[in-house]
Parts: structure tokens; sequence; C-alpha cells
């Protein structure tokens, strides 16, 4: 039966652009099933946009000298053309900066103002008097009150997933100027959670929601076990939304209290722009809203969100909370600040056109009951293996047959054998099949579903062995590829959901476009005798190991040059004096002899022109240089060490040398040429 669907994918942050991570956990299984929703008759609004308030913008902002709204528009383009690349199929992407967005989260508000849902408090909160300003959420970082994780945010641990209070942290640091806090007095509206707790549990816990995904179902019953306490949605900062209420100047409302709205401020702007009205989505019983969100956003949409909905009154509440957990990289927690990602912009330089390899790959291994590794190895596994060596495979060798026995066209089937029947019958099973594992949020299992339909084709094929029967039997092997077409017609509309660009180019080949997904269980035949496919077309390639290599190198050099900026800097000498000072000698000189020390990795053996004399000295530089690369290089000598034999050869002297953020030695030179044997003081 048709229904309405209100669909949304959690709104990234406007920070930075998006990666595996983000497209795994939220936006390809949320594009799947919006898609499905489509295929399937449903009317849906399927919603998202940039998350463009919130802390981590502004300090991004001030570190790059440019204003919070420059970041925001250069990643909301970014982000929003990687969403468009990769076929995720939203109906609205918006963003929180927009006036539409101002006003829908303003009146929220106010509408709970003055229904009395919030309480006015004056706390003591966290201040940086050297900053001058208040610390809240990312601000501020500190000691996890419930598992000791020393690295907590003002709102939120990531690593046991409590959500915080920026007073609960312990030891609490500004992440502004690392200073201890003070407490000031200021003023915020509180929502009082507590008083939603009863509903809460009603209606997750009691309810009908125990068919949640255990995951999600598991952390809010925890949190409601723990207990609930009010929580600030206004905070003392200059970028955000204003409060909109009496007292409430130069305050913004809470990131997290806007931007959920978004998903009604988008479902607005694209109401509009279609003519249609927005409010059955959020306010007819009969929509089923549901989020897509990874697991740190569950609080949000399952606690803090439907309490707001509810205070308001007239809203919908979530049918169902997907939360994915996380997506690792290669053994290592996914991270933006580590550059420890693979970026969708990156991906598609690398690999162009093949966006439906990445979606398969993340969904065929995505993080849903736990987190889960994404190797460039099983990349490539499941594009050789699968894609191409089953469904790529299956589709080639049916429309290269059918084009080579029968110029393109469909041929008549004869009798059907009982394999045939089998077969036929099979086909249309798979779209219930599909369905039921979508039903339950198990993209996973679907996309193996639907691979294992390219499988059936390709031993059909194989049993069947069309290509030795053209030989002796003609009308068979006519059945036999009637039946493969089918199974190729039923995989171009399966497929959508999947891999959406394959379907369209599949049923581009194939030359059909109007077979709807119940359609595969219903009609008899899906392509009938007589209609004329197009010529073939490659639909997968096989990805060479070199190509694997390249990406495990990038992310190896990604390793080096975290490990060099963790480097913790070495903590002062002891004092010396001036004079202690004057007695080393340090002269300009000039690189005019190299080679390699016999036997060893590291040294080369130099002669260098030190305006004094010319002179030996061996240096540890072999790792970072070649000798020809050093010949004619001016460079920083202490001539006056004592000299010291090295493998036999004497060095008298030794060459300034420091390390660059990627381990690579470099010299410590003059900026301009100087008369060797110039003196450095
Ligand atoms: N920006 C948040 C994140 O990336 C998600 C916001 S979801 C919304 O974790 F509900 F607030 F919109
Ligand atoms: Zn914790």
């Amino acid at each position: 039966m048709s229904k309405r669907y209100t669909i949304t994918a959690a709104l990234p942050y406007t920070n930075g652009p998006i990666h595996i991570g983000h497209l795994a956990g939220v936006y390809v299984p949320a594009d799947i099933f919006a898609r499905y929703k489509r295929l399937t008759g449903n009317d849906v609004a399927f919603i998202c946009g940039s998350d463009e308030h919130g802390v981590p913008i502004t300090i991004k902002a001030k570190k790059e000298g440019v204003t919070p709204q420059d970041i925001v528009d250069k990643y909301h383009a970014i982000i929003k053309k990687s969403f468009i690349d990769f076929g995720i199929t939203f109906d609205n992407y918006s963003r929180t900066s927009a006036k539409i967005h101002h006003d829908t989260a303003q009146e929220f508000f106010k509408t709970l103002n003055d229904k009395g849902e919030f309480i006015e408090e004056v706390t003591e909160q966290l201040y940086d008097e050297e900053a001058n300003q208040f610390l809240a959420d990312r601000f501020v970082t500190g000691t996890c009150p419930k598992c000791g994780n020393e690295e907590a945010y003002g709102d939120q641990c990531e690593s046991c997933g409590s959500s915080l209070n920026a007073t609960d942290l312990i030891n609490p640091k500004s992440a502004i100027t690392g200073n201890v806090p003070t407490l000031k007095e200021t003023k915020h509206w509180f929502l009082p959670l507590d008083k939603h707790e009863a509903f809460l549990r009603e209606w997750i816990l009691k309810g009908h929601k125990k068919d949640w995904k255990p995951n999600v179902y598991g952390q809010v019953k925890s949190w409601l076990d723990d207990g609930l306490r009010p929580r600030a949605v206004t905070r003392d900062l200059d970028w955000g939304i204003p409060v909109p209420a009496p007292g409430g100047e130069g305050k913004v409302l809470y990131v997290w209290f806007d931007a959920p709205i978004g998903y009604i401020s988008a479902t607005k702007e694209w109401a509009e722009r279609e003519g249609k009205d927005w409010e059955p989505y959020w306010k007819d019983e009969d929509t089923k809203l549901v989020h897509f969100i990874g697991k740190d956003n569950i609080v949000f949409h399952c606690i803090i969100f439907p309490s707001m909905l509810k205070a308001e009154g007239s809203y919908i509440l979530p049918d169902n909370v997907p939360a994915n957990e996380f997506l690792n990289l290669e053994g290592n927690k996914l991270s933006t600040s580590k550059n420890w990602a693979v970026w969708l912009p990156d991906y598609l330089e690398d690999f162009p056109n093949q966006q439906d390899v990445l979606r398969y790959a993340l969904t065929a291994n995505a993080p849903e009951s736990k987190d889960n590794d994404f190797t460039w190895k099983d990349f490539q596994a499941r594009n050789n293996n699968e894609l191409v060596a089953i469904f790529g495979n299956f589709i080639n060798r049916v429309v290269v047959l059918t084009n080579k026995y029968y110029e393109g066209v469909v041929p008549e089937a004869g009798e059907f054998s009982d394999i045939d029947n089998d077969t036929l019958a099979a086909i249309k099973a798979y779209p219930a099949v599909i369905e039921s594992s979508i039903e339950r949020y198990r993209f996973r299992e679907a996309s193996q579903e639907l691979m294992n339909l390219a499988r059936l084709g390709n031993k059909y094929l194989a049993d069947e062995e069309p290509w030795k029967l053209i030989k002796t039997d003609e009308v068979r092997t006519k059945t036999i590829m009637f039946v493969a077409l089918q199974i190729a017609s039923a995989l171009a509309t399966l497929s959508e959901p999947f891999l959406p660009f394959t379907s369209t180019k599949l049923k581009g080949i194939l030359n059909v476009d109007d077979n709807s997904w119940s359609d595969i269980s219903t009609k008899n035949i899906l392509l009938s005798a007589d209609h004329k496919i197009g010529k073939g077309e490659l639909l997968f390639s096989k990805i060479e190991d070199k190509t694997i290599e390249m990406q495990l190198e990038k992310l190896e050099t990604s390793k080096k040059e975290n490990e060099a900026a963790n480097k913790e800097i070495e903590p002062q000498k002891d004092t010396i004096t001036f004079d202690d000072f004057t007695m080393l000698d340090l002269r300009v000189g000039t690189i005019l002899e190299a080679e390699k020390m016999p036997k060893t990795k590291k040294l080369l053996i130099l002669k260098v022109d030190t305006g004094i004399d010319t002179r030996t000295i061996v240096s540890g530089i072999a790792e970072s240089f070649t000798p020809e690369e050093v010949v004619g290089k001016q460079v920083t000598v202490l001539v006056n060490l004592a000299p010291r034999a090295l493998r036999g050869v004497e060095s008298e002297g030794m060459i300034l040398m420091t390390e660059t953020p990627n381990g690579k030695l470099v010299f410590v030179n003059p900026d301009t040429a100087v008369k060797n044997g110039s003196q450095i003081s």
C-alpha cells in the first residue's frame, strides 16, 4: 500500500568535505531506502542539508583567518556536489544558514517558550577570561565523568557516547587558549528532558520501538535508565541563530536545537518549490518519519528532538531511527583532522565514473550492527570478484550473445524446461526477498540478495551452455537466451537503489525502462520477443593491484605526516652563557663532493669548502639525499667540533640539519648565497 515517507539524513557539519564513513553510515543506506520507497510507489520526501552552525566551524574560521560564512559557503558547495556526484537523490538539500531555516527555528523556539516548555535559569558556566568568552561544546575539553576519556568535549564524549554538559567535565580546559576556565553566571533556556522521561519510556521502551535496531534501542534504554536532566538549548556565542526572546541578546540557539529543525525547514523549502503542502510530511499520523544517522547522533534523534517535537505538540515522531555504527579505514578510526579518510572528491578523481563500485563496497560491508573496517583490498575484491565477475560478466554474456545470434532481437521462446520454469519463478521471488531486508534496514543483506540474482543468471548460463547448443539446437538456444534476458531485465530494475548508475546504463543497453519494482514479481515477461536491445558496453572493469597500492601509499603518507605533526616538541635545554655560545664556531660552507659510505644506509662522505680549508665531513643524511643532490649546496658547518673517525673516515665538523613534517632531513642554510667562511653569530 502506498504511504507517505519523510526520510531524513543527518545534516553534515559544513567544516570539511565528506568521506566514505559518512557515505557508508548515513547517505548510501538512506538513498537506497528512498529510491526503493519511490520505486515501490510511495510518496517520498528525502531531506538533507548542511549543518552550518556550531563551534568547529568558528574554530576553523578563526584558524584560517576568514569568516564562518566563508567556511560554510565553501564546504556547502563541495558537499552538495559530492552528493549529486554519488547519486544521492535528496528531494531537497538545504542549509541552516538559509532564511527559511532561521525563521522556522526561531518560530519553533518561540512556540515552546510561549507554552512554558523551557526553564530559564541563571547558572554558572565555564568562562575563558583571556578569550573573553563562555566555553561550551567543542570549545572545552576535559575528562569524561562516565568513562575517564581525557579528550571528551563539552557536549559529548566520543569514547563512550555519553552526552555531557560542559560543567560535567573533570579538569576542563579551554580549546581556544588552553587555559583552565573560571565560572561565570549567565542566563540560559533549558529543555527539561526529565519532564519528558515518562513519555519517552512509554513511547520507546513500552511502545512498538522494540523493532528498532538493537544498537539504537540499547543506547536509548541506557540513557533513560540513567535518568534525564534539563539541557541548555541556548549558548553565549555569536555564530548561530539569535535567541528570539527578551534577555536573549548576544545569545544563539544551541546547534543541536536548530539543526534537526533543519529537516523541517528543508521540507518547507522543497514544498514551496514544488507547489506542495509541507505539513502532511510532518504532521499527518499516517506519514512515516525515518531518520538515517550515525551512532554519535542517537541521543539527539531519539531523545532530544522527539522531546522538542512532543513539547511543540503538532508534530509526528520518528517511526524509526536506523543508526549505523562507525566505519574504520584500514584498521584506524576515520579522522578529518588526521586526514585519515578517503574523501569523496579525491575518490572520484582517482576512480572516475566508478561511484557504484564505492556505493556497493560500502553497502556490502556496511557497519550496520558493529563497527566495520574499510580496506582497499576488500574494495578491490568486491569489484573484481562480484561486480565484474558475477554481475558484469552475466550481463556481458547475455548482451553479446543476443547481438551475435539474433542481431540484438529478443528471440521467441520455445517450450520451457523445469529449470527454465524454476528460474523464471525465482526471478519473481526476488523483489520480496530484497524488500524484506530493506524493510528491516539490512542493506548489506539486501545488496547480497541482488548479487544472488546475478549469480543465478551466471549459473543458469553456465549450466545451459547456449554457446554450445547454438550448433545443434537452435530452438533450445532461443529459449535459454530468452530466459537469460528476463534475468538481465530484472537486474536492471532491482539494482536501481543499490547501483543507480549501472541500472541506468543497463536499462539503456536493454532499451527498457518501463518495468516497475512490482512488475518483476507480477509480469510473466519482462522483455518480450522481437524487442530490440542495444549494443554491449562494459558495466564494470577490473581494478589492478597497482591502483590499490597507490591508494595505500596515499594513506601511508598521511600516517607519516601525522606522526611528524604529533611529535612532541623537545623541552628547552639548560641555560648557557653568551660566552658558552661564542665557543661554537659556525660557518657557511659549500659541499664540493659527495659519495656514499660503503656498506651503510645513512652516511655520506662530503668534501666541504669551509672558507678556511677544504675538509672531509661524514654526515648522516643519505636517506634524505642522493650524493648528486647535495653537491653545490651551501650549508652551515660547526667547524671547531673535535674530529672523530666514523667507519674509519675522519670527520672534521658537523653540518646543521632539521626535519620536515614528513621526516625528511633538510639543511639549515642562509637564504641568500654568502661567501664561504662567513661566520654565524
Ligand atoms: N551535523 C551533525 C553531525 O554531523 C548531524 C546533525 S543531524 C541534525 O554529527 F539532526 F541535527 F540535523
Ligand atoms: Zn566517556
